[in-house]
This record gives C-alpha cells, structure tokens and sequence, in this order.
C-alpha cells in the first residue's frame, strides 16, 4: 500500500518511537469524507504516532469512521457529523484541514477562494476556541491564500502561533522527487528536491540546482521538468475531466508530512520537510508566508531555514514567485479584516 520510502519511515518510526507512539497523540481531519479526508484518515489510522483519530465532515464522516475503525492497528477512531465540530476537536494535538471544493478544468486555484475563504476561517475559529494549541495542518486550496485566513483568523481570536500554522505543500516536493527521478533514471528517495515559494504555478520554485541529479538536466529538458512541477495539479484535474483533483497523491503526501509533524513532537530531532509557514525570509518585500526548509520541534516550527545558493534560471522563477504570492496573501488577510 505504501511507497517504499513511507513504509521505512513507518517501521522505523515503530522502532524508534514504540515508547513515545503510546503516548496520547490525537488527531482530526477536518474534512474527512471527502477525496483526501478519506484515504488520508486511512492512511494516518496506519501512523503508529497516532494514538486517536477524530474525523469530522459536514457530510459522512461517521460512515468513513466506522469503516477506518476495523482496520488492525491500536488507533482509536470517530467519527462527528455536522453538528459535532467541537466535539471532534476536543483534546486534539494535531488538525488536518482538507475541507472545501476542489478545482474543475480551466479553473485556477484562486477560482476556490469565494467558497473556501470562509469554510477555512469557519473551522479556524472553531480550532481556536475548543483546541487553541493544536498544529495546524492546511490542504485546503488556495493555500497561499487559506493559510493567511487561518493565522488571521486565530490572532483575531488572540491565540495565534506562528510556529503551529503550516500550508501542506508536501505535494510539490513528492512530485518534483517523482518526476526528477524518472529523467534521471534514479531512486525518487535518493533524489529528494527543495520547492519552496507557495503552492500555485509560478509561486511554486523547485530548486533543481540543489539536487546533484537535478542538476543535471538541462535546457528545454529542464524547462519542461520545471512547468511540470509547477503545474503536476493541472495535469490531475485534466486528467480527472471534471471528477476534481488530486485526491490519492495528496492524501500521501499529507500522511508524510504529518508523520514529520508528529515525529516531532514526539522527540525526534532533525526533521526538516519544506513547508507554507509564517516566515522571516522575504518580510522585507511585503510577504510574511513563505514556503522553505523547516526544521519541526515539540512547539512546531524549529528553525526556518535560508533558501541557499540559486542559478540564475531559479532567480526568475523567485522574481516571478514573488508578486503573486503576495497578491495571495494579502486577499486572505483581507477577507478575515473584512
Ligand atoms: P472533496 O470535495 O472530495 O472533499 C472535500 C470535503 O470537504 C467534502 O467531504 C465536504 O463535505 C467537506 N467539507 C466542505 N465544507 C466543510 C466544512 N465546513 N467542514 C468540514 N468539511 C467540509 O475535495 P478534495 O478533492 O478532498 O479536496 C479538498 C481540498 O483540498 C480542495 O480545496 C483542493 O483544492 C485541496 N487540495 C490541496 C492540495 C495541496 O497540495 N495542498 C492538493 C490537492 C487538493
Ligand atoms: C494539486 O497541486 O494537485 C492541488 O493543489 C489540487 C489542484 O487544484 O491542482
């Protein structure tokens, strides 16, 4: 079921953590009935760090609980429906949010705004209120806008934690790993890529130059690797002609980047993964989110790390970056200041 590289991750974490795995960790997926809540509720049912599994979905979240209950692992799990959002966010340590619509052909990320600005500050508040010290996991698009509304959202309530608010853009680096590998004819696990920047086009910035196989393709080979990496969502919706987005590569990608989450916070050190986070890197051009290296801790976000060295090619991509995920930003600060 899993990738080799996230059964290893599994196993060792059995090995490594077996002591700390019982302690409490409760999770919630705030969206569970859906495309990524469900396998990605499956797939967290299979992290031994998660001692609880609280789903939750305005739509079918007791039917996905009861199902992922069977399966053989110690996680308890429940589920909540529509009315229950306060209790299935009761004692939780970690919030994974997946709610909202997803994209249909010919539309952009931002096309999502109107209808999931308000779901995301809707369960935003809710987190603030019931469980202001969770960690905060959004998928929901556009992240570069949906991260602001929920880092707005909670200082407004007066419990914002820049270190606990992260946009999930783990997708990014699983397919630029992914598709590196397969033009250089490598082992994606031995060919992991930084993407830093947000989560959308030409804000997403894959850092080839930084990967010595990366490195290594060139020209019009690497202008394609490029565009695929920032547009890997476009090529899911096409192909999906209408059925929504990715769904199954996300909920892989979001169990990755949880699992990172909760190693941390169960002790383990040097867990650095790229990810949407408030950020000092590029405050001084206006933009206080930011996706790069960060370092995980017991409180969340340890340490943000530089971007290193860039080739010329990946100093346009930053210059191209950067305007539009400003613009992002500031709509969703915006929408919560309304
Ligand atoms: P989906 O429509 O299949 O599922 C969304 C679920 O959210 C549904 O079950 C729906 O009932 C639920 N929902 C709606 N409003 C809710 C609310 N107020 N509270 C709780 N649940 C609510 O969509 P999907 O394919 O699972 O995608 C979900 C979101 O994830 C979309 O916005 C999509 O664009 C985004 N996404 C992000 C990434 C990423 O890399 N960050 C990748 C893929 C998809
Ligand atoms: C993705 O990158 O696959 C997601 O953001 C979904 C989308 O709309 O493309």
């Amino acid at each position: 079921m899993f990738a080799r590289s996230a059964a290893r991750v599994l196993t060792s974490q059995t090995r490594l953590f077996s002591s700390s795995a019982s302690r409490h960790t409760k999770v919630a997926v705030l969206g569970a009935g859906g495309g990524i809540g469900q396998p990605l509720s499956l797939l967290l049912k299979t992290d031994p760090l998660v001692s609880s599994l609280s789903l939750y979905d305005i739509r079918g979240a007791p039917g996905v609980a009861a199902d992922v209950s069977h399966v053989d692992t110690p996680s308890e799990v429940n589920g909540y429906a529509a009315d229950k959002l306060d209790e299935a966010l009761d004692g939780v340590q970690v919030v994974v949010i997946p709610a909202g619509v997803p994209r249909k052909p010919g539309m952009t990320r931002d096309d999502l705004f109107n209808t999931n600005a308000s779901i995301v500050r809707d369960l935003a508040s809710a987190i603030g209120r019931v469980s202001p010290k969770a960690h905060i996991l959004v998928i929901s698009n556009p992240v570069n806008s949906t991260v602001p509304i929920v880092a707005s959202t909670l200082a407004k309530a007066g419990v914002y934690d820049p270190k606990r608010v992260f946009g999930v853009t783990t997708l990014d680096v699983v397919r630029a790993a992914r598709f590196t590998a397969s033009l250089a004819s490598t082992h994606p696990d031995n060919t992991p890529i930084t993407v830093v920047g947000g989560h959308s086009g030409a804000t997403i910035v894959p850092l080839l130059s930084q990967s010595a196989h990366g490195k290594a393709i060139k020209g019009e080979a690497y202008e394609k690797l490029v565009h695929r990496i920032q547009f890997g969502g476009d090529e899911v919706v096409k192909a999906k002609d209408g059925a929504g987005s990715a769904t199954l590569s996300m909920a892989y990608a979001g169990a990755k980047f949880a699992n990172a989450v909760l190693r941390a916070l169960n002790g383990e050190k040097g867990v650095v993964t790229p990810t949407f986070v408030e950020s000092p890197l590029f405050k001084d051009h206006g933009i206080d989110f930011f996706s790069s290296k960060v370092e995980h801790g017991v409180n969340g976000v340890e340490k943000i790390f530089p971007l290193g060295e860039l080739s010329s090619e990946e100093q346009k991509l930053l210059e191209a970056c950067l305007p539009e995920l400003k613009k992002n930003i500031e709509k969703g600060r915006a929408f919560v200041q309304a």
